[in-house]
């Protein structure tokens, strides 16, 4: 009886040694997958909610936090954004009226910090960059001189995901399936216009 009972600690302990080192594998191979989601049309574009999320198992992004960065496809500009801001605000001269919040063609964009305004926050942004695992960040966009349907709205590429000591390789955005969305009372189903997804994993500690 003595025996058997030893005997089931050292397959337990076994099956959980194993279990571990799996783990252990399983965090090298998370990734953060960031999510373009359109919202609205607009006269000259659309709104999008992006969201990043943090699917390694271990790897936090700390302070000073994530930043972001892509090439518009065409002739694109933000007109204004929620809870992150574009570093540069670029050559915006030909606008008279309503003056763009960024006019780059390869805007770069960081997360706001926790004390921003509640007027001027979105749900899950605003904390400073810091990405935890399991969790996501996220910030919205109005968008203009883009296609303003399914068939003229162009995908920006060439996704870069920067974090401090980390080094990212982001893969190609692609078009996918809409997200849905549950309303809070959870008696109604939304959907989103577009939906893009960008994958980017961990090279190295930089
Ligand atoms: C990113 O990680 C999530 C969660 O582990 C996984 O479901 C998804 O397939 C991964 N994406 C890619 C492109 O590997
Ligand atoms: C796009 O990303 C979201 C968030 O990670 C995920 O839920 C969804 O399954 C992804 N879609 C595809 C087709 O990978």
């Amino acid at each position: 009886m003595e025996s058997l009972f030893s005997a089931m600690i050292v397959l337990l302990l076994v099956s959980f040694s194993c279990f571990t080192s799996s783990e252990a594998l399983g965090s090298n191979i998370g990734n953060i997958t960031i999510k373009w989601d359109l919202m609205t049309w607009t006269p000259d574009g659309y709104v999008a909610v992006v969201t990043a999320y943090n699917y390694q198992k271990q790897r936090s992004i700390t302070r000073p936090g994530w930043k972001m960065s892509w090439r518009w496809s065409k002739k694109e500009m933000i007109w204004s954004m929620v809870g992150a801001q574009a570093t540069e605000q670029g050559d915006c001269s030909m606008f008279k009226e309503f003056i763009p919040h960024s006019c780059v063609s390869k805007p770069t964009v960081a997360d706001l910090l926790p004390k921003t305004p509640y007027n001027q926050q979105i749900a899950n942004c605003c904390k400073g960059g810091v990405l935890k695992p399991g969790l996501e960040s996220a910030f919205q966009l109005s968008v203009g001189n883009a296609g303003t349907s399914v068939k003229t709205a162009r995908m920006p590429v060439n996704f870069m995901f920067m974090a401090p000591n980390q080094q990212y390789t982001c893969g190609p955005s692609k078009n996918v399936r809409p997200t849905r969305f549950i309303t809070a009372d959870k008696r109604r189903m939304t959907s989103a216009l577009m939906t893009w997804n960008i994958t980017c994993v961990f090279e190295k500690s930089a």
